[in-house]
């Protein structure tokens, strides 16, 4: 039998790596509104290196996941969360792409949001271990999941899809305000 950690480091671990972390360092790119003004281009080809990075990211890491998994190395609960999370991932990025696709700006702006917050998920779940307090807050929970058969990972997942949502209603509700402001504007000058 090959050994699994030698076998993984081999084949999946560096597409799976180069892949996710492009998605990840690309994305915040495509959020600035200056930058997608005047160079909107580079924002489509940026785009689409992010879902070319999402598309070879998410399968892969659910392969090396199974992979972990068929060797004892990663629990079943693990595997079943990572493949929900790579899922999302592709799901989300998926309906972005296909809305920028169909010139559904509003809706390809949502669902790459979505996206995104699915891509830092992979950065929370590591960034608590590497802070001594938030990783004491977070063990009670975490165990009591892991206690129940469910990957702590989930949390990660929902937490980060809300605060995306809290962002795109936060957004919303500026905006009505301002459409407001200025509507109420010429009025309050008479
Ligand atoms: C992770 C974030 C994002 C990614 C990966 C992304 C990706 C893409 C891609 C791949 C395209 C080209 C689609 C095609 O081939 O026709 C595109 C187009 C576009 N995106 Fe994004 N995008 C993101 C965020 C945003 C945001 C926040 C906005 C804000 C409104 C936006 C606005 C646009 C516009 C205006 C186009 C051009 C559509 C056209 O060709 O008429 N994108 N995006």
């Amino acid at each position: 039998m090959l050994e699994p950690q030698r076998k993984l480091s081999c084949s999946g671990i560096p597409p799976h790596g180069i892949a996710g972390a492009l998605a990840l360092f690309l994305g915040p790119l495509q959020f600035s509104d200056k930058l997608r003004r005047r160079f909107l281009p580079w924002h489509r080809l940026i785009g689409r290196i992010y879902v070319y990075g999402v598309a070879v990211a998410a399968p892969v890491g659910i392969w090396i996941e199974y992979i972990k998994h068929a060797h004892s190395i990663a629990p079943l609960r693990l595997l079943i969360a990572t493949i929900g999370f790579g899922a999302l991932f592709m799901l989300t990025t998926g309906v972005g792409f296909f809305m920028a696709r169909r010139r559904n700006i509003q809706a390809h702006r949502r669902w790459m949001t979505r996206s995104y917050a699915v891509a830092v998920v992979f950065l929370e779940s590591r960034f608590v271990d590497q802070i001594p307090w938030l990783a004491k807050l977070w063990d009670r929970p975490s165990t009591i999941l892991e206690t129940h058969h469910i990957s702590d990972l989930w949390v990660w997942i929902v937490l980060s899809l809300a605060v995306a949502e809290l962002v795109l209603r936060g957004e919303r509700v500026l905006k009505a305000r301002s459409s407001v402001h200025k509507a109420m504007a010429p009025m309050a000058g008479a």
